[in-house]
């Protein structure tokens, strides 16, 4: 961990469901730091691919994609996510997106300009980051380092409640199925797989109560800290 960071740098990782963006948010605020969903921008990348009908295996029309689209992430309360001007908030949360993603996230030239632009973000002030790569690649410097995990069933257990609140009709098989095949992606990949940090703090998060995490992860910056 490293003490000359000019500005607090917290990276959380971890599988899908995992509860990683609502401790993310929580833990921003509690420090006052920007919250960056780097998850959000690998899924408006997948977004813009199949708006354009562009064929999700066709690496090299990602890829360009990827470099030619505007993605912006909103920080305040909405936490609105922009894709070339088109809020897609709500639309990239589906499961067609959510089936896109792993395959848009295991290109090289799709993770080297979202990488380029979270480093920016970071260098806008201190931030919680969460994603798969961001404590060991994309701030490997960060001051403290998470990687949070629960069960598949308790995981796909959290994303189903989400998805039925959504009014989205999915059975709880379909989203086990689907987390599942997406753990063995992001896990699997060649580029930047999911992965703890060596100097990773590893939390399970079955069974804790979010203001539980919410408080270790803090704690354990102040500590940090001093
Ligand atoms: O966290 P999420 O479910 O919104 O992530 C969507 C996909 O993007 C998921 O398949 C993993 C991938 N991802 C990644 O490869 N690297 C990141 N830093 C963030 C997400």
């Amino acid at each position: 961990m490293n003490q000359q960071q000019p500005t607090l740098q917290i990276a959380i990782d971890g599988p899908a469901g995992a509860g990683k963006s609502t401790v993310a948010k929580l833990v921003a605020k509690k420090l006052n730091l920007f919250y960056v969903d780097t998850g959000a921008m690998y899924r408006a990348i997948a977004y813009k691919a199949l708006k354009n009908e562009i064929q999700i295996e066709d690496e090299p029309r990602v890829s360009k994609i990827a470099r030619t689209t505007e993605v912006v992430l909103d920080h305040s309360e909405e936490r609105t996510v922009w894709c070339d001007g088109e809020n897609v908030t709500q639309a990239i949360r589906s499961p067609e997106i959510s089936r896109a993603v792993p395959i848009v996230a295991s290109y090289t030239g799709v993770r080297e300009r979202l990488v380029e632009l979270q480093r920016e973000a970071a260098k806008r002030g201190g931030v919680v980051m969460d994603g798969r790569d961001i404590g060991t690649h994309v701030l490997p410097d960060a001051d403290v380092k998470i990687y949070l995990t629960a069960t598949l069933e308790e995981r796909a257990r959290r994303r189903w409640g989400e998805l039925l609140n959504a009014g989205k009709n999915v059975s709880f098989e379909e989203v086990t199925h689907d987390m599942q095949k997406r753990d063995c992606q992001d896990i699997g990949r060649k580029v930047s797989p999911l992965q703890p940090a060596q100097d990773a703090v590893i939390l399970d998060t079955t069974g804790l109560s979010v203001e539980g995490i919410v408080a270790k992860i803090v704690a354990l910056t102040r500590e940090d800290e001093r």
